[in-house]
């Protein structure tokens, strides 16, 4: 997506090697605007498929997240980052590890916002060694519902998590594709 390439060349900052700053339209202020036409960009893509939800990771991938959910007219649900186990019978779990901030979390899902026919969106703000998505992935099938798709805004193609879904045989639609980073310094693929 064109656009998101220039808004991120123009307000992105490459800190080092491997994280980029977008907290002036994705991370902290958000660029509605700009969500709305990543929702479309999502919409259109994965309009075919069917999909019945939109899911995505609080917090961020919640505006791109809503966009697409409204333009493909289904609901949208946010998979929550609890600090410990809940234990009753009403929620799936599972223990999610960030590298890149040496934290885990256990992302839940009630019981109550899927079903097994359910063909899912999932939607993330970035894609970096891929451990929130498959913990996404992990709880859908838990319920036998269906990955129908996976978009991403911003993913860092130089760090494993695409290969990940690709070997996997998800259909992973990301909107920036970033080649490299260094201070200074954000190249895209191709
Ligand atoms: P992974 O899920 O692909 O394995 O990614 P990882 O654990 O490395 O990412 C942990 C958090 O850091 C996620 O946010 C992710 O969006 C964010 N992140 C990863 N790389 C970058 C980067 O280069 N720039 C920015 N700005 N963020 C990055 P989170 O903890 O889930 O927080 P939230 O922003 O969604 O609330
Ligand atoms: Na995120
Ligand atoms: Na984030």
């Amino acid at each position: 997506m064109k656009e998101l390439q220039e808004k991120i060349l123009k307000e992105g900052t490459a800190i080092n090697e491997t994280v980029l700053k977008v907290d002036g339209f994705l991370n902290h202020q958000v660029d509605p605007f700009l969500m709305q036409r990543i929702g479309e960009e999502f919409a259109d893509y994965f309009k075919n498929r069917g999909i019945t939800k939109v899911f995505t990771i609080e917090s961020s991938g919640i505006a791109p997240a809503v966009m697409a959910a409204i333009k493909l007219d289904v609901p949208m649900v946010i998979l929550k980052k609890q600090q410990s186990k809940i234990l009753n019978g009403e929620v799936y779990q599972t223990k999610v590890t960030s590298f890149t901030k040496g934290t885990s979390y256990e992302l839940t899902l009630s019981k109550k916002y899927i079903d097994k026919d359910d063909k899912i969106l999932l939607i993330d703000d970035f894609l970096a060694n891929g451990e929130a998505a498959q913990g996404g992935i992990r709880l859908i099938e838990e319920a036998g519902a269906t990955v129908s798709g996976i978009g991403i805004v911003i993913e860092k193609s130089f760090q494993p998590g695409r290969k990940k879904l690709d070997d996997r045989g998800f259909d992973v639609y990301s909107l920036a594709r970033i080649s490299r980073l260094a201070k200074g310094v954000i190249e895209f693929v191709e």
